[in-house]
């Protein structure tokens, strides 16, 4: 008969969870996929048994205060394979890249949003306390459109000018709080002048959603 570890979860947060693990001899994990990269740092000396898919079994003997990291996607169930002494270890995760990826998808839809002129999606994508930088207008900061219905205004303003517009070749990269999309935009004005010009956004995010899109263009000459 197996036992199973009992898993105490220290920190969950929005960039780390840290769960340690504790052991009784013979206790065991159950199978589980590993979906970011961690840290195992052991609490105590042991013998842990790895099962992995295929039937193979390996062992890992564990050092207490002697880290070991592994990267996402390990799949195993793991046994304290110590035959008398219990055993534990505290697995720190990263789960800052969760995060990042929600944000990047934020990013997609928000540029999918303006090629469909959804404003709704688009807005979809915006934190409660947002606000637009505009590429151009009389302040340092471009114009400024702060808050929801200013934003929204804003956005469709853009609609407005442009009855033929797409943003392509959309690349979305994010570190920390911050999000770059790099674009190039090709419309053309009501008043039938053409625009095809490459820019990119420098977004602050709050959460996965978007608290400030500040927009800039290259300015031909
Ligand atoms: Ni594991």
């Amino acid at each position: 008969m197996t036992r199973a570890a009992e898993p105490i979860v220290h920190i969950d947060d929005d960039r780390f969870r840290v769960t340690e693990w504790r052991f009784a001899p013979g206790a065991e994990t159950g199978w589980h996929r590993h979906m970011h990269d961690y840290v195992i740092v052991p609490l105590a000396d042991g013998t842990l048994r790895l099962d992995m898919p295929g039937g193979q079994q390996a062992r890992a003997e564990l050092k207490h205060g002697v880290p070991y990291s592994r990267r996402v996607g390990v799949e195993h169930n793991v046994t304290n394979a110590s035959p008398e002494a219990p055993l534990s270890f505290l697995e720190v995760e990263v789960v800052d890249d969760a995060l990042a990826g929600r944000r990047r998808a934020t990013m997609e839809r928000l540029m999918a949003a303006f090629n469909a002129r959804d404003l709704d999606a688009l807005m979809a994508c915006m934190a409660n306390d947002c606000a637009f930088h505009a590429a151009a207008g009389p302040e340092a900061e471009g114009r400024v459109h702060r808050g929801r219905e200013a934003v929204r205004a804003a956005c469709a303003a853009i609609f407005e000018t442009y009855p033929v517009a797409a943003w392509t070749e959309g690349v979305h990269v994010v570190a920390g709080d911050t999000g770059l999309s790099t674009w190039r935009f090709i419309g053309t004005t009501r008043e039938g002048s053409e625009v095809d010009v490459r820019g990119c956004d420098v977004f602050a995010f709050d959460g996965e959603l978007i608290a400030r899109k500040d927009s800039y263009r290259k300015a031909r000459a």
